[in-house]
C-alpha cells in the first residue's frame, strides 16, 4: 500500500476565512478523499499559521494579546474545514507545542550542518514606527510618517545560506516528473531557480510573537520559517520518527500561486539544510478573483463559506448546500490559471449537474423501478451497453485526478450520468410491461448509479453516500476500493430502494 500526505497552506489567523481560501481547502479534501479511494493510506492537514508581525499588530488593533487573537481566529479556520465537510486527519496550530519542539530541532540541524550565519543589518530605523526604512524611502533624512530624525540601528540577523543549495534544487526540478502540477508553474520554479538566490534572513530580533532560535534566545524565527516547518510538524518530525519515515517520503503542499517561491525554494532548501532528502511535491492553483480583484481577508469584496451555503437574503444569495458549494470549486474553476468567481455560473452548474444531471437521474430511477419492477431492485446485465461507458468513465476520471485536473475528472464522471439518462430516454422502461426487459434497463441503471457515488464521491460526498442508501446499497462510499468498485457489475439486484426528496431541489438563479 503506498502512502499519501496532502497539506493545505496555514492559514493567517489575522481574520476570518473566505472561500479563497475554502477553495484550497476543498481541492486538498478531494485530492485526498481520491486517494483513499484508491486504497492509499492517506493523511490530510490543514491548519493556522499565528506568529509574525501581521498577527501581533491585529492583537494590537483588537486590544487582545497576542494569544487571544490567534486562539479566537484559529477557530473560526477549524469550523470552516468542519462547514465544508473536509475529513481533515489533523489541524495543526503554529502555537502548538509539538512546533516549538520540531523547528527548533530542525532549525538546529540546518544551524549544525553550517548553514546558518548570524550577521549584521543596518539602516534607518524610526523608533515610533519600529521599522527599518530603505534610504531612498526617507524624506531630508526624516522618518516619512513622522517626519522626525531617524536613528541608524544596527541589529543581529541570522541568515540562511540559500545559495548553497541552487544546483541540487535545479536538477530535482528539472528531473522529477510530475514535481509541480500543473507543469507551467515547475517552468516558474525554474525561473525563481535560475536567477541568484540571496541568503535569507530568517530570524528578528525586534518582534518577540514567535518560536525563540535555540542557540540565541533574543531571536525569534522569523514567521515564514516557523510556518513552513508545520508540515513536518504534522507528519511527526521530532515526535513520531516512525509516522516521520511513513508520511514525509509522499508530501504533497497544495498551495496558491502567491506563495510558489517560500514553497517551492526557500523549504526545499530548508530540508535539505537539515538533512532531510526527500523533497515535496506540489499542486499549485492560480486565484479566485472578484470581478478581477484577488480576494483578500482584507478587502470587502470577501464572500464567505457560510453565506453561499447557507444562504443569505442580504446579500442575494440563494443556499446551495455543502455539496453544492463544493462541486462548483472542483468543477469550474481550472486548476492553475486564475478564475473569475461568477456567482451566475455557480447556480447554473448547480441546477444543470446536480440538480438536473445527477438528482434526476437517482429520483426517476428509484420511480420507475418501485413501479415496474417489483419489491426488490433487479440486477445489472453484464453486456448493458453502459458497461464500456463506465470503463470510459473510470478510466478518464482516475487520469483527470491523477493529473490534477478536478473540472475534467469530473466531467468525465458526468458524462456516465449523462449517458445513463440518454439510455433511459431512449429506452422508456416507464412505457415497458413487467419483465425481464424492463428489469434489464433499471438494473443497468442502478448500477450505473453505483459506479457514479464512487467516482463522485470525492466531490460531493454527502450526497453521494445519500444516493448510495437510496438505491438499497449497505456500508460506506468511501469504503469502497478502485479499480475493482469500479468494475460493471458490482450492484446484486435484490435490494430495497428508499424514495425520498430530491437530493439537489432546483435553484432559483
Ligand atoms: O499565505 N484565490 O496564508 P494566507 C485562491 N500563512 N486562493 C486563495 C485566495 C484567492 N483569492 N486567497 C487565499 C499564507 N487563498 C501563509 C501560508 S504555509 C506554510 C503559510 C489561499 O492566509 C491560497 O491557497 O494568506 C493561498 O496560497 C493561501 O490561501 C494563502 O493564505
Ligand atoms: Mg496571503
Amino acid at each position: 500500500m503506498s502512502t499519501f500526505y496532502i497539506t493545505t497552506p496555514i492559514y493567517y489567523v489575522n481574520d476570518a476565512p473566505h472561500i479563497g481560501h475554502a477553495y484550497t481547502t476543498v481541492l486538498a479534501d478531494a485530492f485526498a478523499r481520491w486517494h483513499r479511494l484508491l486504497g492509499d493510506d492517506t493523511m490530510m492537514v490543514t491548519g493556522t499559521d499565528e506568529h509574525g508581525l501581521k498577527i501581533q499588530r491585529a492583537a494590537e488593533d483588537n486590544g487582545v494579546t497576542p494569544q487571544e487573537q490567534v486562539d479566537s481566529t484559529s477557530v473560526l479556520f477549524r469550523d470552516a474545514a468542519e462547514l465544508i465537510n473536509v475529513a481533515n486527519d489533523d489541524f495543526i496550530r503554529t502555537t502548538e507545542p509539538r512546533h516549538y519542539a520540531a523547528v527548533q530541532e530542525l532549525m538546529q540541524r540546518v544551524y549544525d550542518n553550517g548553514y546558518i550565519y548570524s550577521d549584521t543589518y543596518e539602516g534607518p530605523y524610526c523608533v515610533a514606527c519600529e521599522a527599518y526604512y530603505a534610504e531612498d524611502e526617507l524624506d531630508d533624512g526624516n522618518c516619512p510618517i513622522h517626519q522626525r530624525a531617524i536613528e541608524r540601528m544596527v541589529e543581529e540577523n541570522y541568515f540562511f545560506k540559500l545559495s548553497a543549495f541552487a544546483d541540487q534544487l535545479l536538477d530535482y526540478f528539472e528531473n522529477t516528473a510530475g514535481v509541480v502540477k500543473p507543469d507551467g508553474y515547475r517552468k516558474e520554479v525554474l525561473g525563481l531557480l535560475r536567477q541568484e538566490l540571496r541568503d535569507v534572513s530568517i530570524s528578528r530580533s525586534s518582534i518577540s510573537w514567535g518560536i525563540p532560535v535555540p542557540w540565541d534566545e533574543n531571536h525569534v524565527f522569523y514567521v515564514w520559517y516557523d510556518a513552513l516547518i508545520n508540515y513536518a510538524t504534522a507528519a511527526g518530525f521530532s515526535s513520531d520518527d516512525e509516522a516521520f519515515e511513513k508520511w514525509w517520503p509522499n508530501v504533497h503542499h497544495i498551495l496558491g500561486k502567491d506563495i510558489i517561491r517560500f514553497h517551492c525554494v526557500f523549504w526545499p532548501a530548508m530540508l535539505l539544510a537539515a538533512g532531510i532528502t526527500d523533497l515535496p511535491k506540489y499542486y499549485v492553483h492560480g486565484w479566485l478573483l472578484i470581478g478581477g480583484d484577488k480576494m483578500s481577508k482584507s478587502s470587502l469584496n470577501s464572500v464567505t463559506p457560510a453565506q453561499l451555503i447557507n444562504g443569505d437574503d442580504e446579500a442575494g444569495y440563494v443556499a446551495f448546500g455543502v455539496d453544492g458549494f463544493r462541486y462548483h470549486f472542483l468543477r469550474d474553476p481550472a486548476f492553475g490559471p486564475d478564475n473569475d468567481f461568477s456567482y451566475e455560473q455557480m447556480v447554473t452548474r448547480y441546477n444543470s449537474d446536480l440538480a438536473n444531471q445527477f438528482g434526476n437521474l437517482v429520483q426517476r430511477v428509484i420511480t420507475v423501478t418501485g413501479k415496474k419492477c417489483g419489491e426488490l431492485s433487479p440486477a445489472p446485465s453484464p453486456e448493458s451497453s453502459l458497461a464500456a461507458e463506465a470503463v470510459t468513465a473510470y478510466e478518464d476520471t482516475a487520469r483527470a485526478w491523477e493529473n490534477a485536473q478536478p473540472p475534467v475528472a469530473l466531467d468525465a464522471t458526468w458524462r456516465l450520468i449523462r449517458e445513463t439518462n440518454e439510455y433511459l430516454a431512449a429506452n422508456e422502461p416507464w412505457k415497458m410491461d413487467e419483465g425481464a426487459e424492463v428489469d434489464t434497463v433499471m438494473g443497468d441503471s442502478l448500477e450505473a448509479i453505483r459506479i457514479v457515488c464512487i467516482l463522485a464521491s470525492p466531490a460531493i460526498p454527502a450526497a453521494a453516500q445519500a444516493a448510495w442508501e437510496r438505491i438499497g446499497l449497505p456500508g460506506k462510499v468511501e469504503d469502497q476500493r478502485l479499480p475493482e468498485a469500479a468494475s460493471w457489475g458490482g450492484y446484486p439486484g435484490g435490494l430495497t430502494l428508499v424514495s425520498g426528496d430530491p437530493l439537489f431541489p432546483r435553484l432559483k438563479g
